[in-house]
C-alpha cells in the first residue's frame, strides 16, 4: 500500500416527524420538513451519503444517515485493497459491517467498486501480479475472480454497482494505462462489465468518472463519451453513467459556458439510452474567502445551478454526497485549502448542524421534474 493511501481511517439532529428511518425532520431555518431522501423520492429519486469505516462508530453521523439518506455507499470498504488484500484472500467484514447496518434501516446500499482502473488506486499486490506466459488469460482469471467472488457474495443485497471506477485519464480522454489494460488491452473494461452482469444479473452495472462542466474537462466528457459509444456498439452491459460530482466553487465562473458543455455531454449520454447516478457530489471551496458564512452561501448558490441542470435529466435516479458531514470530507487530506482552513463541502458542518448547501440540496429536488 503505498503512502498516498488513506484507507485506516447533538447539536441540531432534528425533530423527528416520522416514524420511519427516512421519515419527516424539520430543520431550523430549513423551508420544509422533509428529509432529503423523502424529497428525492417525491421525484422518482433517491438521496444517499458515503459512509466511512469510523463512521460507522460515530453514533452522530448515523444518526443524520439514518434521518436523510435512503441509500449509502462505501467511501472504501468495497475497494480491492481492502476486500481482496493479498492473493485468494477476501476480507468482507469491514464491507458487511455497512452493508448490515443499511438493512437493518431499511436503506439500500450501492457498492463502490470492483475496478479501479487507475494505476494510482490499483492494490500494489496486483500492480506486481505475474499474470504468467498468457497475460490476457491470467489478468482475466484474476479478474473474474474477483468480480464474481464480490458480487456472489453480496448477491441482490446490492442493487447497483460501480463495475469500472476513473478509467479515463483527464487530460488526454483515452483509457488509463494500467496492469490490466497492458494485459488486455481496452476490452479489460467489457470484460468487468459482462462479468458483472454474470455475477449480479439484478444489479444496475454503472461507469463511473469525475468528469464535469468545466472547460478543463473536455477531453474528459469526450473521452468518456467515446467509451460510452463503444459500450453500446459493442453491447456490453452498462446501464448507467455515474456522475461524480466533486465540483468546484468559483466565483469567476461563466454559467453560460459551463452549462451548455454539460447539457451537451448529458444530452449524448440520455440520447445512447444510459440511466444517470450523482454518486459523488461535494463542492470543494478552495476558491472561496475564509468566512465561513460567505463560503457556505457560494457553495450552496453554485451547488444549486449545477444540480438543476443535473436533476432536469430524468435519468437522474440517485444523488449521493461523499460524506454527509465537512469534518469527514475526503478533500481535507487531498486537496486542502491554501489557506490551511477546514473545508465546508458538504450539507452538514463538523459540529452536525444543517448548512446552507443541505437547503440547495433539498430546493433542488424540489424543483426537479418527476421521473
Ligand atoms: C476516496 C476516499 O474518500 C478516501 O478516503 C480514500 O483515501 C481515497 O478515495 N473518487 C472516488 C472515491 O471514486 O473512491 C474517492 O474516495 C474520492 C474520489
Amino acid at each position: 500500500m503505498t503512502s498516498t493511501l488513506m484507507w485506516s481511517r447533538r447539536g441540531w439532529l432534528g425533530l423527528a416527524l416520522g416514524a420511519a428511518a427516512s421519515g419527516c425532520v424539520t430543520a431550523p431555518g430549513a423551508s420544509g420538513a422533509a428529509s432529503l431522501d423523502s424529497l428525492a423520492k417525491a421525484k422518482g429519486m433517491r438521496f444517499g451519503a458515503a459512509v466511512g469505516r469510523i463512521d460507522l462508530d460515530n453514533a452522530h453521523y448515523l444518526e443524520i444517515v439514518r434521518r436523510e439518506c435512503g441509500v449509502v455507499v462505501a467511501e472504501n470498504d468495497h475497494k480491492w485493497p481492502i476486500i481482496h488484500p493479498a492473493p485468494g484472500v477476501y476480507n468482507f467484514a469491514p464491507g458487511d459491517r455497512l452493508v448490515d447496518w443499511a438493512e437493518r434501516h431499511n436503506i439500500r446500499p450501492r457498492g463502490h467498486n470492483l475496478l479501479w482502473n487507475h494505476p494510482r488506486w490499483i492494490a500494489p499486490w496486483v500492480a506486481n501480479y505475474d499474470f504468467g506466459a498468457d497475460p490476457r488469460a491470467g489478468a482475466e482469471a484474476l479478474l473474474r475472480e474477483h468480480i464474481t467472488t464480490i458480487c456472489t457474495h453480496y448477491g441482490a443485497r446490492i442493487h447497483s454497482w460501480d463495475v469500472i471506477n476513473e478509467s479515463i485519464d483527464e487530460h488526454t480522454g483515452e483509457m488509463r494505462d494500467t496492469v490490466f489494460t497492458r494485459a488486455m488491452g481496452p476490452q479489460v473494461l467489457d470484460f468487468c462489465f459482462h462479468t458483472a452482469r454474470d455475477a449480479a444479473p439484478q444489479a444496475m452495472l454503472v461507469y463511473n468518472d469525475y468528469m464535469n462542466w468545466t472547460a478543463d474537462s473536455a477531453n474528459h466528457r469526450d473521452g468518456v463519451l467515446k467509451l460510452l459509444h463503444g459500450f453500446k456498439d459493442r453491447g456490453v452491459p452498462v446501464d448507467a453513467l455515474g456522475l461524480q460530482s466533486h465540483i468546484t466553487a468559483d466565483p469567476n465562473t461563466d454559467y453560460a459556458a459551463e452549462e451548455a458543455a454539460w447539457r451537451a455531454f448529458l444530452d449524448e449520454v440520455a440520447g445512447m439510452g444510459y440511466q444517470l447516478l450523482v454518486t459523488e457530489f461535494d463542492v470543494n471551496d478552495n476558491n472561496l474567502p475564509s468566512d465561513p458564512a460567505t463560503r457556505d452561501r457560494a457553495v450552496a448558490d453554485y451547488a444549486k445551478r449545477y444540480l438543476d441542470l443535473t436533476l432536469s435529466y430524468t435519468q437522474v435516479k440517485e444523488v449521493l454526497t461523499w460524506g454527509i458531514e465537512d469534518g469527514r470530507s475526503w478533500l481535507n487530506n487531498f486537496r486542502p485549502r491554501p489557506d490551511g482552513l477546514a473545508k465546508r463541502p458538504l450539507p452538514y458542518d463538523a459540529a452536525y448542524q444543517p448548512k446552507p448547501l443541505r437547503e440547495a440540496i433539498a430546493d433542488a429536488f424540489r424543483a426537479a421534474p418527476a421521473r
